[in-house]
């Protein structure tokens, strides 16, 4: 990302206005962010899931292995609110009773930082070198391909009934 740019501070908007919002969506230097207010604290990340770029703005938040994660909620992928990790679950076929256990895929989801002065709140885009799966739904391709998927998500069905 552009140096320039990534050590910014973005008003974002005042404290109460967003904790009354709990959810907030901007873009900032072109780039779409969520910004959640959960258990009095703010996060903020990618609005596009990494996995197939859906929003991520109504998605559930759900505590797992100590972690507060948001739940995507096109295919349900969970998300860490503070790191941005993907995280999955695996059995252990080998054991008498399976247990299931969650495991880290890495940072998949790129966050930002909050930082509340007095009572505003801003935003500093991640300077975190490197590619982050989220990365590519802020590209001009990953948008064309959203906006494609899209279209065809408002297609009427041709093998709907017509009344
Ligand atoms: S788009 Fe988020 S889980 Fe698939």
């Amino acid at each position: 990302m552009d140096e320039r740019k990534s050590s910014r501070m973005y008003f974002i908007g005042k404290k109460e206005d967003l904790i009354q919002a709990k959810r907030t969506s901007v873009t900032l230097d072109g780039r779409d962010i969520l910004i959640v207010y959960h258990q009095r604290v703010f996060y903020a990340m990618d609005l596009q899931c990494y996995h197939a770029g859906s929003t991520l703005l109504n998605g559930d938040i759900e505590e797992i292995s100590n972690k507060l994660c948001l739940v995507c909620p096109k295919h349900k992928y969970k998300i860490t609110l503070a790191e941005g990790e993907g995280l999955y679950r695996v059995s252990n076929l080998a054991e008498k009773v399976p247990t299931r256990l969650w495991y880290s895929k890495g940072v998949k989801q790129r966050v930002h930082k909050v930082t509340e002065v007095d009572e505003d709140i801003f935003v500093t885009l991640s300077d975190c070198p490197g590619w982050i799966e989220s990365d590519y739904y802020q590209t001009e391709k990953g948008r064309e391909e959203l906006s494609k998927a899209q279209e065809l998500d408002s297609e009427p069905d041709p093998d709907a009934d017509e009344d």
